[in-house]
């Protein structure tokens, strides 16, 4: 209970909305099989497609798989192609949209055999409405085994903002791509990376970043088109921003992360006694300056308790001397629970604490509305949270979405898949929700998200 207890955390992720020039695609699979072929099979006769199988290109130029994609708005979009070419050479393919190739010679490049699958992504201008996009091959050789297009999940999709908490190392976790294909939830915030006692990092402070269970489980992730944030910290535990005592030596923890999987985001959920000393919290900042430093382009979220008015004094210092110590953190995530009063009115003290939010982050980096909420998070709690009597309902979850659909917040998640199904016996708060609900309930109000 003590760990769940907090270590609620959270993430979010994800940056800015995307710009409005932007297509509005939802994160959306199209199957290869139930496209129009010309020139192609469908097959099953490797492993790892999605769906019920792949389109077999017949070996010969001109040969082609077009979708039709939806788009809400007239934009850029991007798409990403999975496919297999088990040969040793290209099989390039023209993308063409609604009869006019806008990339020439998309190179799909050999994936070491036919059952192993790999994303090419192109981006491209949709229309409003239906778009008639087609994967020509160009060569004699024909195209790859194509699986399907997908929309919406490259890196500043609002996929990556709905990255749930799942934890491999208790609370009897479910498969994580059972979780994809039964909501089409794409990322995961995977709880916790601590401190082994020393200053290195582990899952939980014991299991080791590759070679285990974990790292397992986040190959089968990305294998079927997902991806992961790894958080760094919760309640309990070693913490790294203590162990390492300096912000060098901590930035190499994290980088130790980073490139165990070769992350995109990390999560930094802190918490109890890193939180509470302001050298650990220091410590923190200047450690993710080295990280901004040498991983452009990585994302940082910095997730941490809340009162119902937003950051409390604690908050207020980590966000003023981020800001002060120029770290262009990428997302203050706050977690508006276990407030203490025994709530059943969540979804309303869950927004009034990210208006605080708001108000701090603008204060301190003096970021424009947009920007800023385009720099926030918010990580709930499904269902009974740890303290007695305060409840999250659905109709919370709800009230969340409509929010982050409002001000288009960078990250909507919350504590966490393993909690939510219903108690069978007894109520495990690591393990099931304590309330009526149907297995993924919560997250299925949150994939709705579209950024
Ligand atoms: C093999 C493989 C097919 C593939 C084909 C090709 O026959 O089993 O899945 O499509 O090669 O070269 O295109
Ligand atoms: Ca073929």
């Amino acid at each position: 209970m003590i760990l769940t207890a907090l270590c609620g955390l959270l993430l979010s992720l994800l940056f800015t909305a995307p710009p409005s020039s932007h297509a509005a695609t939802t994160s959306t699979d199209y199957q290869a099989e139930d496209a129009t072929i010309a020139q192609g099979t469908v097959a099953t006769n490797h492993t790892g497609y999605t769906g019920s199988g792949f389109v077999d290109y017949a070996n010969t130029t001109g040969s082609y798989v077009e979708f039709t994609v939806d788009a809400t708005t007239t934009g850029t979009a991007t798409l990403t192609f999975r496919y297999a070419n088990g040969s040793t050479v290209d099989r390039p393919v023209n993308i063409s949209v609604n009869g006019t190739v806008v990339v020439s010679n998309l190179s799909l490049a050999p994936t070491a055999n036919w059952d192993t699958w790999a994303t090419r992504t192109a981006t491209v201008t949709l229309n409003a409405g239906a778009n008639k996009v087609r994967a020509t091959a160009t060569t004699a050789n024909g195209g790859p085994n194509l699986d399907r297009l997908s929309t919406g999940t490259t890196a500043l999709s609002p996929g990556m903002a709905v990255a749930p908490y799942e934890y491999f190392g208790w609370g009897n976790p479910q498969s994580p791509t059972s979780v994809m294909s039964a909501t089409g939830v794409k990322w995961f915030t995977l709880a916790f990376i601590l401190s082994d006692g020393t200053c290195n990092p582990a899952w939980d402070g014991s299991r080791p970043l590759t070679g285990g269970d974990d790292q397992s489980k986040i190959n089968a992730i990305r294998s079927v088109g997902g991806d992961v944030i790894a958080s760094i910290g919760g309640w309990s535990g070693n913490k790294l921003g203590e162990k390492c005592t300096s912000a060098s030596a901590l930035a190499g923890a994290y980088q130790k992360v980073v490139n165990a999987y070769g992350l995109k985001v990390i999560d930094i959920d802190i918490e109890n006694t890193e939180w509470a000393s302001a050298t650990a919290r220091q410590r923190v900042v200047d450690a993710l300056k080295i990280i901004k430093t040498n991983n452009p382009g990585i994302k940082t979220i910095i997730t941490f308790g809340t009162a119902t008015s937003g950051p409390d004094s604690t908050g207020v210092d980590m966000i003023n001397r981020a800001a002060t110590s120029g770290l262009a953190n990428d997302i203050w995530c706050i977690m508006p629970f276990d407030f203490g009063g025994g709530t059943t009115n969540m979804g309303t003290l869950t927004t009034q604490a990210m208006e605080g939010l708001k108000a701090r982050v603008q204060s301190a980096y003096g970021y424009s509305d947009s920007t800023t909420y385009g720099h926030l998070g918010l990580s709930s709690m499904n269902g009974k949270t740890d303290d007695a009597g305060e409840l999250v309902r659905l109709s919370d979850f709800q009230t969340m979405l409509a929010y982050a659909q409002q001000h288009h917040i960078a990250r909507l998640t919350y504590w966490s898949v393993n909690r939510d199904r219903p108690c069978t016996t007894g109520s495990d708060g690591d393990s099931c929700s304590g309330v009526s609900q149907q297995q993924y309930d919560y997250l299925k109000v949150f994939v709705q998200y579209t950024g």
